[in-house]
């Protein structure tokens, strides 16, 4: 959800107006989606990089979280979607891990829709909670190391009980994937816009799907294989 700063910026107004803004894009995407068939969808809220940044928009970021989380409940709730937090979340404010607890109980028993919030979220850090869990299960007997492979791996990454994603969309004209779903994205198809964040709407949201309904998926095979299958 990249942009938020520049959107405030160009209109000389002070850098949490461009987040409150963004989270209005989320509420908006959140719908999209539904209105779509989209029922996996993870947001880049809060990277374990962004606490490197000033301590009043980290401040104003949680407490942006805090009331988001507090006013959606009931729309999530009413929309039937699972709340999934992907990220360190032992290190996240008390006050949020408490929210995000009292999220995800209320919302544990959807099974269509789920929405995944990347939270003190970093690829390089999942990888490395990940490891140290095998170790634990290995040095436990629950697993055993000569055996594992990325299908006895996975279930040890934040996003264990989530889909890879198919499509990544990243706004702002950007062109990385900054620590985001490393190992998922192995395979996904990646839409950038110039877009930012605040400006995302559900046309922007209907381009990205349309560009990803044009990608031809090889997953390594070529053209024929996939036409002879
Ligand atoms: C990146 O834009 C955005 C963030 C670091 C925060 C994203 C947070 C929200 C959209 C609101 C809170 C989240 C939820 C789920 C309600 P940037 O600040 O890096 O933009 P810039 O590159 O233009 O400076």
């Amino acid at each position: 959800m990249d942009g938020n700063g520049r959107w405030a910026k160009e209109r000389h107004l002070p850098r949490i107006e461009g987040h409150r803004r963004g989270a209005d894009a989320v509420k908006r995407t959140l719908s999209a989606a539904q209105k779509f068939g989209v029922k996996n969808i993870t947001l880049y809220a809060f990277s374990v990089e962004n606490w490197n940044r000033p301590k009043d928009e980290v401040d104003a970021l949680m407490s942006l979280l805090d009331r988001f989380l507090q006013d959606q409940l009931p729309e999530l709730i009413k929309r039937k979607i699972r709340l999934r937090v992907v990220g360190r979340f032992s290190e996240l404010p008390e006050n949020i891990q408490n929210r995000l607890h009292q999220a995800e109980e209320a919302t544990a028993a959807f099974d269509e829709y789920t929405l995944g919030l990347a939270l003190n979220y970093g690829s390089r850090t999942e990888v490395v909670d990940a490891v140290k869990a095998v170790a634990q299960a290995a040095r436990a007997g629950v697993i055993d190391i000569d055996k594992l492979d990325y299908e006895t791996f996975r279930p040890f990454l934040y996003t264990r009980d989530m889909p890879d994603p198919d499509l990544i969309i990243r706004t702002s004209g950007e062109f990385r994937l900054s620590n985001f779903l490393m190992l998922q994205s192995a395979y996904s198809e990646i839409h950038f816009t110039d877009t930012l964040w605040p400006d995302f709407s559900e046309e922007h949201f209907e381009a990205a799907l349309k560009d990803y309904a044009s990608r031809e998926r090889r997953y390594g095979k070529t053209t024929q294989q996939l036409q002879n299958a």
